[in-house]
């Protein structure tokens, strides 16, 4: 009896993966990859916990609101503290930077401190935690610009375009790791039983037939003209045969993930000036310039529906951009009908 064997499903754990690609520079210390390494630790801790909120005691908010005004979710405090104990202590980072932090986290005077600085949002979507919908992590990576001692705010407020590694996990029906060091996109699915993340997407790439537009339709009224027309047109008010479904969750992880695996778009426009989201909702360092890092990897394209998300300067760490992602030319669309109505 002879063994089946299709090597096309060869057993790759995410942990092997990194010291592979590793391994294309010569010059990798080594770092990078157990910073990766840590990260993917932290989603596992995290994962544990996500599939368990209903009965860990920790669904529900905490009963304050961070700065952003939103109401701050048990599992947000939770993987923000797992993210920080796993990472203050290895001497890989200078700093680091969360969504739930006002300013940069520095790494306790009794730790050395390292090359890189870790920029995250711990838990994406958490407003959907006690619904039982996917939520996410999202992580960017940069080599800090500070020559030694304590990381600065500058080591963080760095362009996406030089990004040194960026992913997401999504806890959805399966807890999926998806990153890129650059050197394409790569998706790994945690099998629980044996606790690691084998490779299952090899190479990510858009589909060039898109299928899904997402975007939330609630707030139509306070779109401009151009992207009421731009709706519209990715409706299938067009000459191109492009009629693409609607799907939106309102986490961006999960959204980011159907469109980057079946093709789509998804935007967060900004509404009128003086609207609390003149410039969008996402924030581009720990949303949308990881993700813009992985669409481009990807094939696909990132912008603020004007320029590159990759190009823009930060300024704050906590600076929203409107974000349109996804299939190249249908954010090109969108960049189209915005100048149009200019
Ligand atoms: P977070 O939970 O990290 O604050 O992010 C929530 C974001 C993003 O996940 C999602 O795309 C967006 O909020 C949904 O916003 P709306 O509810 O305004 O559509
Ligand atoms: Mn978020
Ligand atoms: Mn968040």
């Amino acid at each position: 009896m002879t063994v089946e064997r299709s090597f096309a499903d060869k057993i790759v754990t995410i942990e092997r993966h990194f010291f592979e690609q590793q391994s294309k520079f010569p010059e990798a210390t080594g770092v990078l990859s157990n910073l990766l390494y840590d990260v993917a630790v932290s989603a596992k801790i995290i994962a544990s916990h996500t599939t368990r909120a209903g009965l860990a005691e920790i669904l529900g908010t905490e009963g304050k609101e961070n700065m952003h005004g939103d109401e701050v979710q048990k599992l947000d405090t939770f993987a923000e503290r797992t993210i920080y104990r796993m990472n203050d202590h290895t001497g890989r980072l200078a700093a680091m930077a969360s969504e739930e932090e006002e300013g940069i986290i520095p790494i306790p005077d009794n730790y050395p401190t390292g090359k890189y600085v870790l920029i995250y949002d711990p838990l994406d979507g958490s407003s959907n935690i006690d619904f039982n919908v996917s939520v996410g992590t999202i992580f960017a990576i940069h080599r800090r610009k500070s020559k030694e001692g304590p990381g600065t705010l500058e080591d963080c407020l760095q362009k996406g375009s030089d990004l040194v590694a960026a992913g997401y996990i999504i806890y959805g029906s399966s807890t999926m790791m998806v990153y890129s060091t650059g050197q394409g996109v790569h998706g790994f699915t945690l099998d629980p039983r044996v606790g690691e993340f084998l490779l299952s997407h090899p190479n990510i790439r858009i589909p060039a037939k898109p299928k899904y537009y997402s975007v939330n339709q609630g707030y139509q009224h306070r779109w401009s003209e151009g992207m009421q027309r731009y709706t519209n047109w990715l409706q299938g008010d067009n000459d191109q045969g492009i009629s693409l479904s609607l799907r939106y969750i309102g986490s961006l992880v999960a959204d980011f993930h159907r469109n980057l695996l079946a093709g789509g778009i998804f935007y967060y426009p900004a509404e009128g000036k003086g609207s609390k989201k003149a410039s969008g909702k996402l924030r581009l360092l720990y949303e949308a310039a990881p993700l813009a890092f992985l669409a481009e990897q990807a094939g696909g394209y990132a912008s603020d529906g004007h320029n590159p998300i990759l190009d823009i300067e930060p300024t704050g760490l906590h600076q929203r951009v409107p974000l349109f992602i996804g299939n190249r030319d249908l954010v090109k669309k969108a960049e189209e009908f915005l100048r149009d109505e200019q």
